[in-house]
């Protein structure tokens, strides 16, 4: 089965041909980032100007790198949300007409479920069920996945998402947007334990905040002349922090849920600290643990398309009145 997947929810225009599932036949991103750093953060009406531009042409184009024909194509899947309001109704607008042209089922899909999914492209086996954890720039939720149609919300931020918190002490620095990777490069250099940074306590024990230490980097720049070096040990202190929040409520909720795997994704999941952390933590307790590769981690259509076919495959169907879903 053939599934075209579409990815509009926030800058890029994503498009991707999937197999039964699993097998990427094609993908493409196209990030209109490049127009939004001046302005230190996403701007929706040139985001979604951007992708009205692109959609048509990206998705002809991974049609053909796929070698299929239109007519190959058995589903469409398409981001409904959450995301910006008007990016998402670009890619809703195009996946209901090639549904309704082609005569072909169209599967509204949750971005933030679509990102742990990732793990499940080009032929990786996970098994079911197992507790996943999407740390991105819009949302950190730890998800207990019974089945991909029977998925239950543990935990979330209360407040900044962690991707966002690393956006906004990149700038707090002045070092540029987006901030993650900026973050993690001046990080290498840095000491992790100069400074006690720490994530603040939350209302639910498998909830997030990321507002406090948000603000009392703020805090700590303002009080302080900086140079480098300090702005090394700032970023190494501050990932460090929060990447031991991550972990210390991820293997919480494996323990409650008496799970031995933990599966991540997002954005953030690009971060190689991160992911040593994880994978040193996973070791210790004995918990299998899964990344996406680091070009699957980012927003893509093919982990749209993957869901999709799962969900198709549980009888999951939208139409054509197919709304956003901002939550
Ligand atoms: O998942 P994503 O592409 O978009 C959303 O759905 O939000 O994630 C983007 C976020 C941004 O906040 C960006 O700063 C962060 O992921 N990010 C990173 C790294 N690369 C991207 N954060 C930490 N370390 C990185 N290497
Ligand atoms: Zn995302």
């Amino acid at each position: 089965m053939n599934v075209l997947g579409i990815e509009t929810s926030c800058d890029e225009t994503s498009a991707a041909v999937v197999k039964d599932g699993k097998k990427i036949l094609s993908f493409d991103v196209v990030s209109s980032l490049h127009f939004h750093s001046k302005y230190g953060g996403v701007i929706p009406e040139i985001a979604s100007r951007m992708q009205l531009e692109t959609i048509t042409r990206i998705s002809e184009s991974v049609i053909k790198d796929a070698g299929i024909k239109l007519k190959d194509i058995d589903l469409v899947s398409v981001t409904s949300g959450p995301g910006l309001l008007g990016s998402l109704l670009v890619g809703l607008s195009f996946a209901k007409s090639v549904a309704l042209s082609l005569k072909i089922p169209l599967l509204g899909i949750n971005h933030v479920h679509s990102h742990f999914y990732a793990n499940f492209l080009n032929g990786k086996n996970i098994k079911l069920p197992f507790v996943a954890l999407v740390v991105s720039g819009g949302h950190t939720s730890l998800f207990y996945v019974r089945d991909f149609n029977g998925i239950e919300l543990l935990g979330e931020t209360q407040d900044d998402a962690c991707g966002e918190a690393f956006d906004k002490v990149a700038k707090i620095l002045g070092l540029g947007y987006p901030g993650g990777a900026l973050i993690e490069e001046l990080a290498r250099r840095g000491n992790p334990g100069k400074i006690k940074f720490n994530c603040s306590g939350t209302r639910g024990e498998l909830d997030f905040s990321f507002s406090g230490i948000k603000t009392a980097v703020l805090y700590y720049v303002k009080e302080r002349h900086l140079d480098i070096r300090d702005k090394q040990d700032i970023c190494a202190s501050f990932q460090s922090a929060v990447i031991d929040a991550l972990v210390k409520k991820a293997l919480l909720a494996c323990k409650l849920k008496r799970s031995k795997s933990l599966v991540i994704g997002g954005g953030v999941v690009a971060n190689d600290f991160l992911r040593g952390k994880f994978s040193q933590a996973a070791g210790e307790h004995n918990l299998d643990c899964y990344f996406p590769p680091k070009a699957l981690c980012m927003d893509n259509a093919a982990m749209v398309a993957g869901l999709g076919y799962q969900l198709y495959k549980k009888g999951e169907r939208s139409d054509l009145y197919l709304n956003v879903d901002l939550n």
